[in-house]
C-alpha cells in the first residue's frame, strides 16, 4: 500500500491537499436499491464529505454492475434486451442514491467503452506477464437452453439429507456443502432440463503463481482492519502452503459481458470487469473534468485509493483486485474498508415481514432520508460488525437526539434573537467558555469520522448538545425575557446558543448535509468546512427567521413503510426471487471452495461399518427445547433453542417443519449431536443437530419423528 492510511488530519486547511479516490461496491443492475445497500453508501458518503471538508481533492465514483448470467436472464424474463434492462435500472439506482444525499462525482455503468478498453488492457498485461492460462474444464450444461449453468442455476435433492429443491452448492435444510454434480436428480432452474456434463476451454488468472502469493503477503500488511488481515492470512496460509487457487475468469456464450480478446465466444466473468468498473467510472469522470487519469492509477502514483465494501466480497477486493492491478502495471488500493451486514429488528431483512425495505419505498412513504443517515452513522464503527436497524430504537433515537437535543437549541434561541435583537448576535458572547469547549472538540469529531468511528463522533456531538441544553436550562432565557433589565444577559444566552448550534451543525454536517444546508441559509453563512470551527458568527450578518428544521418520526410512518414493502412483495411476485440467489451464486462460485470441497468429499467416503472409537467421537446429549420458531423464508426449517446443560443455549436449525408446529416442541426433551462443527447457514449459525427418525424410502412412507428420551433424562446428559 502506497499512501498514508487514515491518520487524522488537522482541522486547518492542509498545505498540500491529499488526492483521494473513493468507491462503494457496484450494485447489480437487476435489483432495486434497498436499505442494506444504503448502509455502505451512506458510510462512504459520510467519509467522502469528511475529507472534502478538510479541503482535500476527493473523487467518489461508482457504477452499476451490469454483466453476467442473472442479468441476461432477468432481461429475457422481462422480454427486453439486457441493455434496455440496465439502462432502466441505472436510472432507478441513480435516483435512489441521490434521494439519500449520496453525492457521487460519477455514477456510471460497467457496460461502457472505458470499461471494455481497461478490462482488455488489464487482461492483456496479465497475459503478457504469463499469468493467464487456458484449461479445459467440464461443467454442467443445459442442453435445452444451450448454456453452461452456474452452480446456483442447478437444483436437485440434497445428497446428504435428500431434501428437495436444494441449490447446487449447499443444502438449506441440513447445511451440507457439496458440488452441483453431487445433487440427486439435478435440474436446470432455467429450463427444467437435466444438466449434462460438457467440456469447454476456460481462462484462469494464475493466482497460485508464487509472484502473486509473494505480492499479496506483503500487501496484506497494510490493511486497516484486523479482521480483514486475519481473513487474508487464513486464505494465504503459511508460506509454502500454496493455498491460493487459480481464478476462472472466463464464461462461455451466451453471456452478457465483454468478449475476451483473441478468444471468440468467451467472455470475461462479471467479477473480472466489475472492479475495473471503478477505474472506468473514474476515467469517464477524468474525461469530463480534464483530470489526468494516468497520474492517479500508475504504479508510482502518490494519490490514495479506498474501496468501501461488504465483508462478503472481501475475497475479490483483497486478493483478485490488488493482484490484477499489481501485475498489470497499476498502483494498488491504499486500503479496503469492509462493513458488516444489516439486520432489521434483529433478523435478516424479510419480504414477508415488510423489512426488505427498498430505498424508493422509504422516500415515497415520506420518511426523511437524513433520519436513516443519522441512525446508521450512530451505529457504525470501523469494524465488520453487523448493524441492526431496530425500528423502535430508530424512532426514539432520531426524536430524542436530532429533534429533542439538537434542533431544539435553535428553536429555543432564534425567536428571541430575531424579535429582540434584530437577528444580530452579541459579538462578546462568542468568547464564552462553552463555545471554546465545542470548538476544541471539532477536530476530534472530524478525526473520529475519518477513522470511520461515526458512532463515536456522534456520541461526542450529542454530549456537547447535552451541555448546551444544560447551559440554556440554567440561564432560562424565557425568564430572562420577562424583565427588560436582563436584556444583555438574554442576548448573551441566545447568542451563545446559536453559535453552539452552528458548531453542532458543523459536527453533524457529513451525516446531515441537507440539514446543514438549511442551517447555513438560516444563519446566513457560507458552506461550512472543518476550519470554520474558528469562524464565529458576527453581528454584522443577522440570522434569518427560524423555520422548522426537522420533524419527529411518527410511528405511523414506520407502519406505512412496512406495509408498503409487504405490498411490493405481492406486486413483484416470484420474478425477482431468483435475483438475490443468483447474485450470491456469483460470490459462492468464486470462493476458493477448497475446504468446503474437502469436507464434502470426506463425508461421502464414510464406510458402512464404524468402530466403537468412531462412535465415541460423537457427543450425543439430551437437549431441552426451550424455544422453537419457524424460520422466515424457509418452508423446511425450524429454529430450535436448546438447553444442553451448558452456560449458554445452542441455536440449531432443523429440517422438521413439515412434521411439527413450533409450539408443539417447546419444553420437550430430545437428543442432539453436540460436537458437530457449527455450520453457517443462510439464516444464521447452526450449533449442532437434533436426531429424528424417518423411513428409508421417504417417498413411500413420509414422516419425521424427533427422538425423545424416557422420563428422568436431564438436559446435558450424555447418550452412549
Ligand atoms: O456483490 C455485489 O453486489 C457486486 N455487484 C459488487 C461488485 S463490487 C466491484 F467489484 F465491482
Ligand atoms: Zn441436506
Amino acid at each position: 500500500m502506497s499512501a498514508p492510511a487514515t491518520g487524522p488530519s488537522a482541522v486547518d486547511a492542509p498545505s498540500k491537499p491529499r488526492q483521494i479516490l473513493v468507491t462503494s461496491a457496484l450494485p447489480y443492475a437487476n435489483g432495486q436499491i434497498h436499505i442494506g445497500h444504503m448502509v455502505e453508501h451512506i458510510q462512504t458518503d459520510i467519509w467522502v464529505r469528511t475529507l472534502r471538508m478538510h479541503g482535500h481533492e476527493v473523487y467518489y465514483v461508482g457504477a452499476d454492475d451490469t454483466h453476467g448470467t442473472p442479468i441476461m436472464l432477468s432481461a429475457e424474463r422481462e422480454g427486453i434486451t439486457p441493455k434496455q434492462l440496465i439502462d432502466r435500472v441505472w436510472q432507478e439506482h441513480t435516483r435512489d442514491f441521490a434521494s439519500f444525499g449520496v453525492q457521487y462525482d460519477n455514477y456510471y455503468t460497467t457496460h461502457s467503452e472505458e470499461n471494455r478498453v481497461l478490462s482488455e488492457s488489464i487482461y492483456t498485461s496479465l497475459q503478457a506477464a504469463g499469468l493467464i492460462e487456458a484449461r479445459d474444464i467440464e461443467q454442467a450444461y443445459d442442453p435445452v437452453k444451450e448454456m453452461f449453468l452456474p452452480d446456483r442455476f442447478i437444483k436437485g435433492e440434497c445428497p446428504k439429507c435428500g431434501a428437495k429443491d436444494q441449490y447446487g452448492d449447499s443444502c438449506e435444510v441440513c447445511g451440507s456443502t457439496y458440488q452441483p454434480t453431487d445433487l440427486i436428480n439435478p435440474y436446470s432452474v432455467v429450463s427444467g432440463a437435466t444438466p449434462i456434463r460438457k467440456v469447454s476451454t476456460h481462462y484462469f488468472f494464475r493466482l497460485s503463481d508464487p509472484r502473486c502469493e509473494n505480492f499479496l503477503r506483503g500487501w496484506v500488511g497494510g490493511l486497516a482492519q484486523q479482521e480483514a488481515t486475519n481473513k487474508m492470512r487464513e486464505w494465504l496460509g503459511d508460506a509454502g502452503d500454496a493455498k491460493l487457487a487459480d481464478w476462472d475468469i472466463s464464461r462461455d456464450a451466451p453471456y452478457f459481458g465483454f468478449e475476451i480478446p483473441g478468444a471468440p465466444g468467451k467472455y470475461f466473468y462479471v467479477w473480472l470487469d466489475a472492479p475495473v468498473g471503478y477505474y472506468a467510472s473514474f476515467k469517464n469522470l477524468c474525461e469530463q473534468r480534464g483530470i489526468d487519469f494516468d497520474a492517479w492509477v500508475r504504479k508510482d502514483s502518490t494519490t490514495e485509493q479506498y474501496h468501501f465494501i461488504g465483508k462478503d466480497i472481501l475475497y475479490f477486493h483483497t486478493l483478485f483486485w490488488p493482484a490484477m492491478l499489481e501485475f498489470s502495471g497499476h498502483r494498488t488500493p491504499t486500503n479496503v474498508f469492509a462493513h458488516g451486514f444489516l439486520t432489521v429488528d434483529g433478523t435478516k431483512m424479510s419480504k414477508s415481514r415488510g423489512t426488505f425495505i427498498t430505498a424508493k419505498s422509504y422516500i415515497d412513504t415520506g420518511l426523511n432520508p437524513e433520519w436513516l443517515r443519522y441512525y446508521y452513522a450512530a451505529k457504525l464503527n470501523s469494524t465488520m460488525e453487523d448493524i441492526d436497524l431496530n425500528l423502535g430504537d430508530f424512532q426514539a433515537r432520531v426524536n430524542s437526539d436530532l429533534v429533542g437535543k439538537y434542533v431544539n437549541i435553535a428553536s429555543r434561541a432564534a425567536g428571541f434573537l430575531i424579535k429582540r435583537f434584530d437577528g444580530r448576535i452579541q459579538d462578546s458572547a462568542m468568547r464564552h467558555p462553552l463555545l471554546d469547549t465545542l470548538r476544541a472538540a471539532i477536530p476530534q469529531i472530524a478525526a473520529h469520522y475519518e477513522a470511520r468511528d461515526y458512532g463515536r463522533a456522534l456520541r461526542t456531538t450529542m454530549e456537547l448538545a447535552d451541555s448546551v441544553n444544560g447551559y440554556v436550562d440554567t440561564a432560562k432565557p424565557w425568564d430572562q425575557a420577562k424583565d427588560p433589565a436582563n436584556a444583555v444577559a438574554l442576548h448573551e444566552t441566545c447568542s451563545v446558543s446559536i453559535e453552539a448550534f452552528r458548531l453542532l451543525s458543523l459536527a453533524l454536517k457529513p451525516v446531515l448535509p441537507k440539514l446543514a444546508q438549511s442551517v447555513e441559509a438560516f444563519l446566513d453563512i457560507a458552506p461550512q468546512v472543518w476550519a470554520d470551527a474558528n469562524t464565529p458568527l458576527t453581528s454584522q450578518r443577522p440570522i434569518n427567521a427560524y423555520q422548522h428544521l426537522m420533524t419527529r418520526v411518527d410511528p405511523k410512518q414506520i407502519d406505512a413503510l412496512l406495509a408498503a414493502n409487504r405490498e411490493s412483495l405481492q406486486a413483484t411476485g416470484t420474478a425477482t426471487a431468483a435475483e438475490p440467489a443468483a447474485a450470491s451464486g456469483a460470490k459462492a462460485s468464486a470462493k476458493a471452495a477448497a475446504s468446503a470441497k474437502t469436507a464434502a468429499q470426506a463425508a461421502t467416503d464414510t464406510p458402512d461399518v464404524i468402530s466403537i472409537d468412531d462412535f465415541a467421537k460423537i457427543d450425543l446429549r439430551i437437549a431441552k427445547i426451550v424455544d422453537c420458531r419457524a424460520v422466515e423464508g424457509s418452508d423446511k426449517l425450524l429454529q430450535l433453542t436448546l438447553d444442553v446443560g451448558e452456560e449458554k443455549t445452542r441455536n440449531v436449525f432443523s429440517g422438521i417443519k413439515s412434521a411439527y408446529q413450533p409450539e408443539q416442541l417447546i419444553g420437550k426433551l430430545t437428543v442432539m449431536v453436540a460436537n458437530l462443527a457449527p455450520r453457517k447457514m443462510k439464516f444464521g449459525l447452526s450449533e449442532g443437530m437434533v436426531l429424528a427418525a424417518s423411513a428409508t424410502d421417504e417417498k413411500a412412507e413420509p414422516g419425521l419423528y424427533l427422538l425423545e428420551p424416557n422420563s428422568g433424562a436431564k438436559p446435558g446428559m450424555r447418550v452412549k
